[in-house]
């Protein structure tokens, strides 16, 4: 057979997984931030594949929107079974008469492209009519049990196997090289006389056996073998993967203090020489430099932090940290937040579509939303932004070098103007010109107080001064 032939791959994605227990389709679920399939398309890659399938059905819909352009998704109808998926995927390539069908459950995130190239290299070089990937397990419940013999390889399912055929550790891992025309062949008379009614693609290995040969391939890194049949396995494959990716940033110069704690998703980039520290989670699009501090529990998503900046228990969403900028402990930068570099937030602050100009700092306390702050400025302890009138939401503008005292209430829209300064517990609800100092707003007593009212009335006495305290 010549190695030139080209490869087709399918992917069996179109089943419900009964046992995740879950309104979402299993393939859909996530491990460390990626789909379950989509781990198993990205090993098919290196192969170069003439054509990549993936055959959907429960949640056909979802699943598609998740699948890369240049997979084709192909619909199953209903799930009759693995035998039926790929029934369905030959139809799709109807026309190739010749080449190597892989076939790969959509449930085994852990599968390399090395072990899928060792797989077709085999196959090719023992020029059988199939090629099925097995382990031997210490617990092989589940799965299905294989015995191979003189060029013939049968598969039970656990449910159909018979107590001695339980025993048998070597199983199958849903992972196939066929030759095309022969696993055209065999699928056209798969039966589903069996316990669940199904065609059993595992069916077709003993046809194809009989009339030219099939073999096993035995998986080399046991690791692999982790399919996803339940949550618990999920989580079981997912630290793998977690392992894998804190590896790969601490072979490329980054510090993982605690890697127990530390989970970071397969699509964030990380700069040599910073230091994550314990209980930190970096998510989707986040971006980190070279020589930062992130945590003690930073938790971080679609955040981009520039070089040498610092993030200390704190919560980022869409966020922006320029270099040298500082963040925490235990403030939350949400979406639109840009700190220019050099800027400070420190403690206990709410930031939100905000531009914290270069060295700007709001140090404790805060909530700004909407706002502009220019270069060098101050907010004091507990400087609020009233941007939102019930209505709509307004902007304050803080200028270059301006310094608001503690407890300044900014009503939006409103300037605070360069180098303008305002009193502690002032209400800026007029704009303060550039270099002015606005002070205001002292609390004027206009009545007495509730409690002191409801104090009285318990006691029956009366009002002493008109109800009026000076
Ligand atoms: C299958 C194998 C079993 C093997 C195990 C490895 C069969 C009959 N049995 O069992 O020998 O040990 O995989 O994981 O194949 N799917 C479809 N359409 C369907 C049914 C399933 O696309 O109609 C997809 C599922 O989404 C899943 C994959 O095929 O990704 C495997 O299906 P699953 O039901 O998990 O098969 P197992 O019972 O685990
Ligand atoms: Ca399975």
């Amino acid at each position: 057979m010549s190695q030139s032939a080209p490869i087709f791959a399918v992917i069996l994605a179109a089943g419900k997984g009964t046992r995740m227990k879950s309104n979402r389709a299993k393939v859909l679920h996530t491990l460390c931030g990626v789909p379950m399939v989509n781990y198993v398309i990205e090993a098919t890659r290196p192969l170069l594949p003439e054509g990549l399938f993936v055959v959907v059905g429960h949640q056909a819909g979802l699943v598609e929107a998740v699948l890369p352009q240049d997979a084709k998704p192909v619909l199953q109808e209903e799930q009759l079974g693995t035998g039926d998926a790929v029934r369905v995927a030959l139809a799709a390539l109807e026309g190739e008469e010749e080449g190597v069908l892989l076939v790969i459950n959509g449930d085994g995130p852990l599968i390399s492209d090395r072990t899928l190239g060792e797989l077709v290299e085999r196959h090719r070089s023992a020029g059988v009519g199939a090629t099925v990937l097995v382990a031997e397990l210490d617990d092989p419940s589940g799965l299905g049990r294989v015995v191979e013999e003189a060029g013939v390889v049968r598969i039970v399912e656990e449910r159909e196997a018979s107590e001695s055929e339980r025993a048998n550790r070597l199983v199958n891992l849903g992972l196939y090289a066929f030759e095309l025309p022969e696993i055209r062949e065999a699928i056209s008379g798969l039966s589903a006389e069996n316990e669940q009614g199904e065609l059993y693609l595992t069916d077709v290995l003993e046809t194809i056996g009989r009339r030219s040969r099939a073999v096993t391939y035995r998986l080399k890194n046991p690791e692999e073998a982790n399919l996803v049949n339940d949550r618990a396995q999920l989580a079981r494959a997912e630290e793998i993967l977690r392992r894998r990716i804190l590896d790969a940033h601490m072979r490329e110069g980054v510090t993982v203090r605690d890697p127990a704690s530390t989970h970071i998703e397969a699509s964030v980039q990380i700069g040599r020489d910073t230091v994550i520290l314990p209980g930190s989670q970096l998510r989707g699009e986040t971006r980190i430099g070279s020589d930062c501090v992130i945590g003690p529990s930073a938790d971080l998503q679609d955040t981009l932090v520039g070089d040498g900046a610092l993030v200390e228990h704190s919560v980022g969403r869409g966020a922006e940290v320029g270099n040298g900028a500082s963040v925490g402990p235990y403030s939350f930068l949400r979406p639109g937040t840009v700190l220019e570099p050099g800027a400070k937030v420190g403690a206990y602050c709410e930031v939100k579509n905000t531009l914290v100009g270069r060295g700007s700092k709001v140090p404790h306390l805060s909530y700004v939303g909407d706002t502009e702050i220019g270069a060098d400025a101050n907010l004091g302890a507990g400087t609020i932004t009233a941007n939102f009138d019930g209505e709509a939401k307004h902007r304050t503008r803080i200028g270059d070098g301006a310094f608001t005292g503690v407890n300044t209430n900014l009503i939006a829209p409103v300037t605070v103007g360069e180098d303008a300064y305002t009193g502690a517990g002032s209400v800026i609800s007029k704009d303060v010109p550039p270099g002015k100092l606005a002070v205001g707003a002292p609390a004027r007593a206009i009545a007495e107080s509730p409690q002191r009212r409801r104090k009285r009335a318990e006691h029956d006495e009366p009002a002493r001064d008109g109800g009026l305290a000076r």
